[in-house]
């Protein structure tokens, strides 16, 4: 995919053309709870003009150990409270629910619905050279196989090695406690937040074997893993092709909003609003600051019971 801007479309437009009713609304997105900041963080820099409402599940977060059927309920509900914000677009940041609920969503939901798990196969696919891939993720989503199907749809020539590693969104969520100061940039000191000895440790009894399959590409099939990425490298080395599948998704939805000419003008200025289904948002806005690289003002607490 060539990567573009939303202002090059905007400019190959022609400017008699009258703007869809739809650009102006926000785009959707939606994870178990802070791990998605990092596909919006994407996404906000990709589309600056565009208006993003975010929903954290916290309060059922992790979605990863759940059986898929109740994962796909979170996800219909969570999108029916979306739709009922008038989004344009819902993306599904979270690669447990994308696994578990992409189609019924794509089915069901009035507006487009973009997954994580195709983007980041379709970016796997083009880096590997030995056809050897690796992807790690919850347990929902490597025993759902939608990776390994996704990889094979687009080259069924490639061999893919999976391993659950759930301990590393605990390691994630447990860093971030180390460092609480709310307005740090997380992405940007994440090394000397997690390579620690007792991180190390739990990397290289899951990443081991998986180094062993000779991989030359690892898929980090949860979003919260693009956090762990130099612990992920200090011990896959410096050549393995570390794929996030958030900057392929934010893309992906550059590219879908362009062929329906609901890009947001470019003159417009963004709005982020920001919800979460935690009893108390003080975590949530701490660390999904951290994350999402800016403040997250006037945190909205949600209840989903009675949606989906
Ligand atoms: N963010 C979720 C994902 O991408 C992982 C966290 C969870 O288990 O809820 O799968």
């Amino acid at each position: 995919m060539t990567p573009h801007t939303a202002s090059d479309s905007y400019a190959g437009r022609d400017s008699s053309e009258a703007p869809s009713p739809w650009a102006g609304l926000p785009i959707g997105v939606f994870d178990s709870g802070i791990g998605g900041l990092t596909v919006a963080r994407e996404l906000a820099s990709h589309l600056p003009q565009e208006s993003i409402v975010y929903l954290g599940d916290t309060e059922r977060c992790p979605y990863g150990p759940r059986p898929l059927e109740e994962v796909e309920r979170f996800a219909l509900q969570i999108s029916s409270w979306l739709v009922e914000q008038e989004v344009k677009l819902i993306v599904i940041a979270c690669n447990s629910a994308t696994a578990a609920g992409l189609e019924t969503l794509q089915r069901q939901v009035p507006v487009p619905v973009v997954g994580v798990i195709e983007p980041g196969a379709r970016a796997a696919v083009q880096a590997t050279t030995s056809r050897r891939v690796g992807v790690i993720g919850t347990a929902a989503t490597i025993d759902s196989g939608a990776y390994t199907r996704a990889i094979r749809a687009l080259d069924a020539g490639i061999t893919v090695f999976s391993a659950a590693t759930p301990r590393f969104v605990e390691i994630v969520e447990q860093g971030m406690r180390l460092d609480r100061s709310p307005l740090e940039d997380l992405m940007a000191q994440t090394a000397a937040l997690y390579i620690r000895p007792a991180f190390a440790e739990i990397a290289r009894d899951y990443l081991d074997p998986l180094k062993r399959c000779a991989i030359d590409s690892l898929v980090l099939g949860c979003t919260h893993y693009p956090l762990l990425t130099p612990l992920i490298r200090s011990i896959m080395g410096p050549e393995m092709h570390i794929i996030s599948s958030a900057e392929e998704t934010a893309l992906e939805v550059v590219e879908t909003l362009d062929r329906r000419g609901q890009l947001a003008p470019p003159d417009q200025m963004p709005h982020y609003r920001f919800a979460t289904t935690a009893s108390d948002p003080g975590d949530f806005t701490d660390l999904g600051a951290a994350i999402f690289g800016r403040p997250l003002e006037q945190v909205q607490r949600v209840s989903l019971e009675g949606l989906g």
